[in-house]
């Protein structure tokens, strides 16, 4: 980019961008213009981490448990969300390797690192109800993140909407089928 002499340029030299950019190569992906808080932004990323890995096992469980009449579709969902869940926490952990952290899979602990809970329902209704009492959850937190992100970081705010835009589809989904397999709607109808 080409500043005229009275100007200021509108981005920093390249020149003074590139020899920051060398200095600070055990930073990877976070330079001088990130104006979050790296450690704060890392730990909420566990937590989402936490969160989603819960979500993949849980899917995963109910895809399994599943059992009934008219199960065979309710056992596709829970499969097509248990891969998504697991897209959403491969995101994130790379996010946090992006930002100098080491994303925690460990199983200990694994619980109480995350928003949503695992239960083990009895029944199709039952796990219908958790994984929608799960996606609500998420959705909220997710909100809630991405207002703190807000422009100190945009990449990891992007990253979470379109993460957000699947949870509120998944929210959905267990709403709907909710209403098929109980033939009335739990949630109040605006
Ligand atoms: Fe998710
Ligand atoms: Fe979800």
């Amino acid at each position: 980019m080409k500043a005229t002499k009275n100007e200021q340029p509108f981005i920093t030299d390249v020149q003074e961008l590139r020899s920051r950019a060398r200095a600070h190569l055990d930073d990877g992906a976070v330079t001088p213009a990130y104006r979050g808080d790296v450690k704060q932004t890392i730990d909420i990323l566990q937590t989402v981490l936490a969160t989603e890995i819960v979500c993949v096992l849980r899917y995963t469980m109910n895809a399994v448990a599943a059992a009934g009449i008219s199960s065979d579709s309710v056992k596709e969902e829970f499969d097509q969300h248990a891969k998504e869940e697991q897209e959403h926490a491969r995101k994130v952990a790379e996010r946090i390797n992006q930002l100098g952290g080491r994303p925690n899979f460990n199983p200990e602990g694994l619980v109480s690192r995350s928003a949503s809970q695992y239960v083990e329902a009895p029944n199709l209704v039952e796990m219908i109800k958790e994984n929608l009492v799960a996606e609500r959850i998420a959705c909220e937190h997710y909100s809630e993140l991405i207002r703190y992100f807000g422009e100190n970081d945009p990449t990891t705010r992007v990253m979470m909407e379109s993460i957000l835009v699947n949870e509120e589809e998944h929210a959905n989904d267990m709403h709907d089928l909710l209403v098929a397999h109980e033939g009335r709607p739990s949630l109040p109808q605006r």
